[in-house]
Order: C-alpha cells, then structure tokens, then sequence
C-alpha cells in the first residue's frame, strides 16, 4: 500500500490528489492518511501476536478525535497525559478501562476525574503523587488502580529535550527506590498495585537502549509480580521514524524508505520479545509516533521569493506556531513539491542552489529548513512538509495571532476535513473585558 507517493509528477495522499486537499480547505493544512496509521497500528500488533499486549496509543502525538477513533476501531486503548487527553479520549468512544494516565505533575480535578472515569492505570512518578492520589482516592471512598514508572537509568541516544530514562531527568522513580515504594503503596488503603512502567525517550532508532532498559526493570518486575500479583509491565513508547526517505528523489516510494529505516517494528519486536515472554506479564505498550508520524503532512503555499547578498528564501505560509519540531529540536522534515514539473524533478544533476525554507513568523528561529537543496521553487507553489503527523498539530500555537491550521484525513480515494482552519474570531473568544472594568478584591 502507498501513502504518500507521486503519480505522473503529482503528489498523491493514498488515492487522492493531495493540491485537491489544499484546493478544497487552503493551507497551512495538516494531511493524514488513514490507512498508514491503520497499518502501522496493525503491523506492530501482529508482530506482538504470540504475548499478551496492549497498545496504548499516547495520545500526544496526535490528539484528533477522528483519529483516535480511528485507532480505537483498530482496538487500541490510550495513554493520556492530562484531563483534556481523557476528555478527548473518552469523546473518541474510548474504554476507560483500556486508558493509563501517565504525567508528572497531575492535578487534583484531573485525578478525580480520572477516578469517576475509571482509567486502567494511574502511572506515578514521585511519592508525592502517590500519597497525593491514596488521599484522593480515600476521600471518594474508592481504590486508585496504579503502577510506578520506574526510571531505569539508560542513555536513550536521542535529543536531548525528549531523552527521559537517565536519572537526572525529571521522571519516574529510580530503579533503586522503587522496591520501598511499592512496599509503602501495599499499605495505603486507596490504591491498588496493578503494574510497573517506564518510557526511556523518544524518536529512538536503535533496539539496544530499550532491550538494556527492560533488562535492568526485569528482575523488579519479576519481584512485584511474586509479592502484589501485578498484572502489566508497560514499557512505554519511543520507538524511532525515518524522516528521511526517497521520495523526493523521485525513486522508490514511502515503503521502501520504511524498510529502509535501521530499526523497523520487526527488529524493535525481535530485540524485546524474549525478555517480555520471560515475564509472564501483559506487556503494555505507548506508541505515538510510530504510529502517526509518518502518516501525516503539512501543505503550505510559497508566499514570496526572496534574494539576498548570501541567500535565497522561500517564504511560506505555515509558520513555527504551526509546526514547531525544526525550531525546538532542530529536527529535520523533508520537503518536497506537490506538483513535480519536468524541471522540478529532483535528480543528482538539477539540484539548485540551496534555500532556507522560513515561515512568516517574527522570529529568526521560525524556518523549516535551511541551506536545503531543492528542486526549482517558485512563489504559489505547493509545497509538502513530509513526516508532520506526531507533534505536530498538537505543538501548534497562535503565536504572532495565527489561527491554528486545519486538519484533514484521507481514507482510500474519501477526504473528510476533520478540524476547521480558526477564525479571526477564534482568535479572540476566550478574551473578556477588554475594556478593563475591574473590581477591588475584597480582602
Ligand atoms: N509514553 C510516555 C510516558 C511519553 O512521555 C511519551 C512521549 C510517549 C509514551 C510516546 O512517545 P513516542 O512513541 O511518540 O516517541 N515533542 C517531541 C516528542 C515528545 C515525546 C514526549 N513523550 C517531538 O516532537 O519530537
């Protein structure tokens, strides 16, 4: 199956023409294709056939409703983050029972809101939380069902921002502590041990750092399992997409570049099921962008064209707030051309000079690439910002009072826009009083 590939010099979105999509509902527009996510969602499930598993997509990658739909069809539970998470999760037609609610700094009204919900899992990162939530809990005469994310103390070998199981990081329990931490939780009376966690990073591409991790949590595990009955073993998410491909060079398509990539869903599950399987356990896992990453683009117009003394510029109509990863991260995305003329077809001998691909945001910072080699470029073109699926929409802002962009998803040879692009207006409706009347407090 293709998802993103080119016919006849013209960028297709599975069987749809994606200038149609651009045409239809404007640009900036995040594009998803939802057989790729149905496709990565079913691969990774098969290839974990023979284990007792859960996928619990983390819903931060991409929190649309639509596709959480999608992936709660497939048979997906989620991992949540924050109350709007499980409010979206649970809007998508979600089991409670199949949500964990993971994140370090969960408050009160979203605890208890989990709670009246009934999440699988709270997963906890401080003994704070825990006492936090055994309170809770008690005063709504319940029992929180919960697991420790244990930070294992592994080097993820990825940025450094999303790098999250070293111990100076704020995450999780140390592997050392967590014995006497769960010994403390057996006594509270308003919990209930149910699993053990960890999430070492993300965007990792290497097996070798997840298989030390689930080696070094193995024994506990094995422990609590004897002592607390626990039922999961959840080892996160973090598996690593290719954002390099072939396809701007005009060879090969979207797959080929997948099979390319160094660590594929079959090495990731070859490297970890054997010490899984030694567990006895269910094993949970968080995917995100795995899943959605690469089946996800954003289109934007080249507004201007702009020399300099040192540089070319293609100044486009998305900006930073609407897809922040190369300004935080660095990160690269690939761009390439929705229409392809017989010029623009990019082949070793017809590269151009280089150019900074920027967004019309006030900051040096807001570019998509620089120094890039591309095909000819010209003001209206069509442009896609390929691998935008996880992080991106998500990240969006109003910085500099941009609207968020709109979504759409494509299913087979069907469009359907599944978020409309803001308005103005938009813009300006949670503001109140803007003329200042205030009142003193009374003290
Ligand atoms: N589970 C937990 C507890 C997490 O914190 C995360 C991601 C995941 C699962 C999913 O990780 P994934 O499979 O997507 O790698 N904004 C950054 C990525 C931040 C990841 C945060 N946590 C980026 O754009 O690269």
């Amino acid at each position: 199956m293709h998802a993103f590939h080119y016919r006849d010099g013209h960028l297709f979105c599975e069987d749809v023409e994606v200038a149609i999509a651009a045409d239809r509902f404007g640009t900036p527009l995040y594009l998803y294709s939802a057989g790729t996510i149905l496709d990565h969602f079913g691969r990774l499930d098969e290839a974990l056939a023979g284990l007792d598993h859960l996928i619990c997509y983390a819903v931060k990658a991409n929190s649309n409703r639509a596709i959480l739909r999608l992936l709660r069809d497939a048979g997906a539970g989620f991992d949540i983050v924050s109350g709007g998470e499980l409010f979206r999760a649970l809007k998508a037609g979600a089991d409670p029972g199949k949500c964990t609610f993971a994140g370090v700094g969960k408050s009160r009204e979203e605890i208890e809101y989990a709670l009246e919900q009934g999440v699988y899992s709270f997963n906890i990162e401080s003994e704070a939380e825990l006492d936090y939530i055994n309170e809770i809990a008690s005063a709504k005469n319940q029992r929180a069902p919960i697991a420790l994310r244990v930070n294992p103390d592994v080097e993820a070998q990825t940025h450094q921002y999303i790098s999250t199981g070293k111990s100076e990081n704020k995450f999780g329990i140390a592997l050392e502590q967590a014995a006497k931490v769960y010994e403390r939780a057996s006594k509270m009376p308003a919990v209930a041990i149910r699993g053990v966690q960890m999430h070492i990073g993300s965007q990792i591409t290497e097996a070798a750092p997840f298989v030390a991790a689930i080696e070094k949590i193995a024994p506990l595990v094995s422990e609590l399992r004897s002592k607390y009955a626990i039922e999961f073993f959840s080892i996160g998410g973090g598996l690593g997409i290719a954002y390099e491909s072939s396809i701007a060079s005009g060879s090969g398509d979207w797959w080929t570049s997948q099979r390319s990539h160094p660590l594929t869903i079959r090495d990731y599950v070859d490297a970890i099921l054997l010490p899984l399987t030694r567990l006895g356990l269910r094993i949970l896992l968080e995917p995100g962008r795995l899943l959605v990453g690469n089946a996800g683009i954003l289109l934007t117009r080249v507004r201007y064209i702009k020399e300099t003394a040192q540089k070319k510029f293609a100044i486009i109509d998305a900006g930073m707030n609407d897809l922040i990863r190369p300004a935080l991260y660095g990160s690269y995305h690939e761009i390439v051309p929705v229409n392809q003329s017989s010029t623009s077809r990019i082949t070793k001998k017809n590269r151009t000079r280089k150019i900074d691909i920027v967004g019309p945001v006030c900051e040096s910072g807001d570019f998509f690439a620089q120094d890039r080699e591309m095909p000819p470029v010209q003001a209206g073109d069509l442009l896609a910002v390929m691998s935008a699926g996880a992080y991106g929409f998500v990240m969006a802002s109003n910085y500099n009072s941009r609207p968020l962009p709109a979504e759409a998803l494509i299913e087979g040879d069907k469009l359907a826009l599944i978020r409309e692009r803001e308005s103005f207006a938009d813009l300006v409706r949670g503001e109140v009083n803007p003329e200042l009347r205030g009142v003193s407090p009374t003290l």
